[in-house]
């Protein structure tokens, strides 16, 4: 079958930018409905113990204030189900009033409903608490006796794992070692620009739509059913458009909840939006780990053992595991591994997924580590992970669905000019008096596919509207999902609609773990080619068909038209095709799941990252100056779209490695920077003038059809320790403890 010249590869621009930049896209925030009243979050001033009385008389007497919700006229909630809460599935368990005990600082008691924003966040400040205080736990490393053993993180990475046998290759063997090194990540924060938000709408007592800045509509939909025991149709959850979320808006948290439950108490519309603070203690996070990695390797630099243990640790509401280790298994050839993971409840907030979760953290620590046993064994850190190539996923025993790592090591130390590099720290030093240093480390992160559907629908105007339940985050689902649509139909981009967000389209999943395109690309991809093979036989079947006599081969799907490549004057457009059959629309559905190859191979997408960096001997400060990253991604089907992820993947990695941390008191467990002045994030000064983003562009061909892996997180993994073996080389002094501020430098 010929096609249109494909849209697939080429650097289209955002369908939905036009939206985006003159203000017209519709954030949850945006929404505004008849009667809406506004909630502000009452929230726990303490981080345990018990709440006595809440004194809301104050509150009461203030203008504007509607209600006040708090346990004692809260709806009753219902309990979630397993299946949103086993195996270490992220969000919290424990639903808002359900009894009187306080878990941490910040937690939702209640919320004042007024008619204005500043009204209720006036009243909210009214709202007076009686404690009784209770024994706070806040110390990681002195309740670390009291750490449980985790089983699983989600339903498929063990967190205890083991092969070979590291403790006789320690105790036996006499090889180079790095023994037992430890490093530490602290706790970090999600902080899209857009932060959480909710508007609650019921309709009499047994429907209810949730606006809701969420990547995960059918998710949310289904805490919502449970919680408040409605039929699940009866439940919409809608959101066209993210500002962003980097792994916090995916689950249940008890800020929507609160404002389900203010609507139903108040019976009028209540939009509850989040501040800054609040993003720091009602949307999870992710929390400090400290991990022990310890290596050994032969004079040639042969992997003989690898341990890796973390201890981190979870809210006293849930069990979530930063799973540091998922990935140490298979990075490296080793014929001995053991991966432990330790957990300790504390008195914070609850943790969750945030931008590559495990192999963020874990890549730094891992990474950090090849890079000190390379100083050790006195081999190049690039040349010794050469030596230590997989090739295979050695912990399973799978063959990798395509695997190129090699040539990102080539080809992104030829852009980078490592060959030149003198291996001797802290031996150079620019103009300005600045010490230089060039640090590298590998990248990988898992390539899955979800189960995902769409539906699309072909008007008589020839106008094509697709329709899913996925979700755009910021990255570019628009664009892509259009760019699909366009390439299987053979018609301008222009003339199709896709659409999003809205738990009454065809079921999709949560936007994580970076499949969205592999999840949902295909799931249209079968839609229009359902739509394709209607088309057709609306075109040749029965005797009155405008190509009738043509054989289903010969036709050709181009510029919106069905044709005959054998006689190119029998060609009928979409619209006439309609018309002549008397269909004002014609609709097709498509559902796709992962197939056998999933069982089979390893899926994974890899990278090289090299960076240099310039420290200022006096101050300490590290500014990255130039960023070398090399992906092998699969194809790459939107360029533009592809290099955008990424750049803001390795700009998240500058942040974790220079700047993020959430400082606990550990006092009263209270973050003591909760906002954006005393919180950095990477802005355009940090990031350097020359970055340089290569892919090979090597299609996956066990990927489903497009052949495209994920890119939304690797950018990260990795980046962080580059930056900190770059530090050491500049400057000889190895950072074990993100971020790395001046004042560990100096
Ligand atoms: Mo990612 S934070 O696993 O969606």
């Amino acid at each position: 079958m010929a096609q249109s010249p494909s849209v697939l590869g080429t650097p289209h621009q955002r369908v939905d930018g036009k939206f985006k930049v003159t203000g017209t896209a519709t954030y949850t925030s945006d929404f505004k409905i008849d009667r809406m009243a506004y909630a502000c979050l009452i929230q726990s001033t303490i981080a345990s113990g018990t709440v006595i009385e809440i004194d809301q008389s104050e509150a009461e007497r203030a203008p504007g204030v509607v209600a006040i919700l708090t346990r004692q006229n809260a709806p009753k909630l219902q309990a979630l189900p397993e299946e949103l809460t086993a195996n270490g599935a992220p969000g919290e368990t424990r639903l808002p009033f359900q009894d009187d005990q306080v878990y941490f600082q910040g937690q939702h008691l209640g919320a004042v409903i007024a008619e204005t924003f500043e009204q209720a966040r006036e009243a909210a400040s009214l709202v007076r608490v009686r404690y009784q205080p209770g024994e706070l736990r806040t110390d990681l490393l002195g309740l670390a006796d009291e750490a449980i053993e985790p089983r699983m993180w989600g339903e498929r990475v063990k967190l205890q794992d083991k092969r070979g046998d590291v403790d006789w290759v320690w105790a036996n063997m006499p090889q180079v070692r790095l023994v037992d090194e430890t490093y530490s990540t602290p706790i970090e924060n999600h902080n899209p620009m857009e932060p959480g938000a909710a508007l609650a709408v019921w309709e009499g007592t047994d429907h209810l739509t949730l606006h809701l800045s969420t990547r995960g509509v059918d998710l949310t939909q289904k805490v919502l059913a449970s919680a408040f025991g409605l039929p699940i149709e009866n439940v919409r959850v809608v959101c066209p458009f993210l500002g962003g979320h980097f792994g916090s808006k995916g689950f249940n948290w008890s800020y929507f909840l609160v404002a389900v439950a203010a609507a139903r108490l108040t019976d009028r519309p209540v939009r509850l939006v989040l501040s800054r603070p609040q993003m720091f203690d009602s949307m999870g996070q992710r929390a400090r780990t400290v991990q022990t990695i310890g290596l050994a390797a032969d004079e040639n630099g042969k992997l003989a053992a690898l341990k890796h243990a973390t201890l981190t640790h979870s809210s006293m509401i849930y069990q979530y595991t930063e799973p540091c280790g998922s990935l140490t298994r298979l990075a490296y050839s080793c014929p001995n591994i053991q991966i432990n993971h330790r957990l300790v409840q504390l008195d914070f907030t609850t943790p969750c997924p945030m931008r590559a979760p495990g192999e963020a953290p874990g890549f730094f620590a891992l990474e950090s580590a090849m890079d000190e046993l390379a100083v050790k064994l006195n081999i190049d850190p690039m040349e010794f992970r050469v030596r230590n190539y997989a090739d295979k996923d050695e912990f399973d025993q799978r063959p990798w669905s395509s695997k190129h790592l090699k040539e990102c090591y080539d080809r992104g130390a030829s852009k980078f000019g490592w060959s030149s590099r003198n291996p001797k720290p802290a031996s150079t030093r620019d103009p300005d008096g600045r010490l230089v240093g060039w640090g590298m480390a590998t990248a990988i992160y898992g390539a899955s596919q979800q189960p995902a559907s769409a539906k699309v629908s072909l008007s008589n105007d020839g106008s094509i509207v697709v329709q899913s339940a996925t979700h755009e985050s910021g990255t570019g689902t628009y664009t892509m999902m259009t760019q699909f649509v366009a390439d299987t139909l053979g018609v301008p981009m222009e003339r199709v609609r896709f659409e999003l967000g809205d738990t009454q389209f065809p079921p999709a999943p949560v936007n994580g773990g970076s499949w969205l395109t592999a999840s949902v690309g295909p799931a249209v991809v079968a839609a229009c080619t359902a739509l394709r093979d209607k088309l057709i036989s609306l075109a040749v079947e029965g005797p009155s068909a405008p190509l009738s006599g043509q054989s289903r081969t010969d036709i050709v799907i181009a510029d919106g038209r069905v044709s005959s490549a054998k006689d190119t004057s029998r060609s009928v457009s979409f619209s006439d095709l309609l018309a002549n059959t008397g269909n004002q629309t014609l609709e097709a559905d498509g559902s796709t799941k992962p197939g056998d190859a999933y069982q089979k191979l390893a899926f994974f997408s890899f990278g090289a990252i090299f960076v240099e960096v310039r420290v200022d001997p006096d101050l300490g400060e590290v500014r990255v100056t130039r960023v070398v990253g090399v992906y092998d991604v699969g194809k790459i089907l939107n360029p533009l779209l592809a290099r955008s992820q990424m750049l803001s993947g390795i700009t998240f990695g500058i942040g974790m490695a220079l700047m993020e941390a959430t400082v606990p008191d550990m006092a009263t467990g209270r973050m003591v920077n909760a906002n954006l002045a005393e919180y950095h994030v990477p802005v355009f000064a940090d990031v350097p003038p020359e970055f340089v983003i290569e892919f090979l562009d090597i299609p996956d061909t066990n990927m489903a059809d497009n052949g495209a892996r994920g890119l939304g997180e690797i950018g990260i993994v990795g980046t962080p320790a580059a930056i900190a073996n770059a530090v050491y080389h500049a400057t000889g002094k190895r950072i074990r403890d993100l971020p790395i501020t001046p004042d560990k430098l100096v």
